[in-house]
């Protein structure tokens, strides 16, 4: 079968990079990456250390308005499409590129794989939530990770071509933790004791483009005696910047670049807590045993708060060092997101199409 994969943002680079080799064993994979992200360690670092094949395809889409970014998107997927008349096209998460992806396939009647489908928030403020609903109700097929995931899209109506699978995500993590157990030197380098330092990472518009909400998450860590480590996600330190929080950073913040994924699986692993306002860091969190402490108000994995394992703090100064002192569970029930075979389940179902 001749599939096209669509991508353009870092998180969707780690969902399709086991995939698409096992997809690549049976079927013929055109990978086309919209350019959402095009920084080296947004994008290509991704590409060398997860061995994700070459694009087939590079749309150098870039940054923008949102509307303008789906368009242009859109419009250079839709020829892509138009050539290489696939038979399926598989979309990853919930990102513009997504959404794009998705849409243009389904203009064209092609058929079309949603690959951690389910998801919400039901948060229609968050633009992933948007693209989320849409590109789930024009799938063919949904992949799920999770059973909640499952009820969500049964309560809107999608019943057929749902899938529970579990999560890509853990299968990538299982596959490199060794690799980045051996290679990675993030922790010695930086001289971080175990256990001992918080990692955060901020990148939603909700948190970023917001003044109050910004000054209030750096005012927290000022009042916690730790070591935080801060990787810089490109829009956060654009804020930081415009806003003038950047002579705010207190001491105990240390700011550093996007980190590649076999620094950033050492970096969380050897972490106290997690902050962060992103969807894949509080799974990694729980796949690793890490209590997260959720900068937003909603999540979409609501599995890892019931279990404890999260908590959802928005970006109140008291309720973060509140929750950086608070205890966590220290063992695990279960796992949430399957048993990270996701990839060899998709690839079956994708095989027994007609
Ligand atoms: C996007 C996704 C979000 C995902 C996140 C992962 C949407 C709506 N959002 O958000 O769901 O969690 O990726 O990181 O699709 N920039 C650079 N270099 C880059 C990429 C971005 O400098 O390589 C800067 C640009 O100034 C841009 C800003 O970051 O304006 C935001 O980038 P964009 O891709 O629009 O959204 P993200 O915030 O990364």
């Amino acid at each position: 079968m001749k599939i096209v994969s669509i991508v353009g943002t870092r998180p969707q680079l780690i969902k399709c990079a086991l995939l698409s080799h096992e997809l690549r064993k049976e079927h013929e994979e055109i990978l086309v990456h919209t350019g959402q992200h095009y920084d080296h360690t947004m994008s290509e670092i991704f590409f060398e250390e997860l061995l994700i094949p070459r694009p087939d395809y590079s749309l150098n889409i870039g940054s923008g308005p949102h509307g303008w970014q789906t368009g242009e998107m859109l419009a250079k997927l839709e020829s892509v499409l138009q050539l290489e008349k696939p038979e399926l096209v598989l979309t990853y998460g919930d990102t513009n590129s997504t959404l794009a992806g998705a849409l243009a396939a389904a203009k064209l009647q092609l058929r079309v794989a949603h690959v951690e489908a389910g998801l919400r928030s039901f948060d229609r403020t968050m633009p992933e939530e948007i693209n989320r609903v849409i590109t789930d109700h024009i799938s063919s097929l949904c992949f799920c990770p999770t059973v909640t995931a499952v009820m969500n899209l049964s309560r809107e109506g999608i019943i057929t071509g749902v899938h529970y699978v579990g999560d890509v995500m853990y299968d990538v993590l299982l596959q490199n933790m060794k690799i980045s157990n051996n290679k990675s030197r993030i922790c010695q380098m930086m001289g971080l004791k175990r256990k001992d330092y918080l990692v955060i990472t901020i990148h939603r518009p909700s948190n970023t483009d917001n003044f109050d909400r910004l000054a209030s998450i750096i005012d927290a860590l000022s009042m916690v005696a730790k070591l935080v480590i801060f990787p810089l996600h490109p829009r956060t330190k654009k804020f930081l910047d415009v806003y003038g929080l950047l002579d705010r950073i207190p001491r105990n913040v240390k700011l550093i670049e996007p980190l590649g994924y076999l620094d950033m699986l050492q970096l969380m692993k050897g972490a106290e807590k997690i902050l962060t306002d992103s969807g894949g860091i509080q799974k990694e969190a729980y796949m690793m045993s890490v209590p997260c402490i959720t900068l937003r108000d909603n999540t979409e994995w609501v599995e890892t708060v019931e279990e404890g394992w999260n908590v959802l703090v928005g970006a109140d100064k008291d309720r973060i060092i509140e929750e950086i002192g608070a205890p966590f569970p220290t063992k695990k029930t279960g796992n949430l997101f399957g048993n990270g075979d996701a990839r060899l389940k998709i690839a079956k179902i994708i095989g027994e199409l007609n």
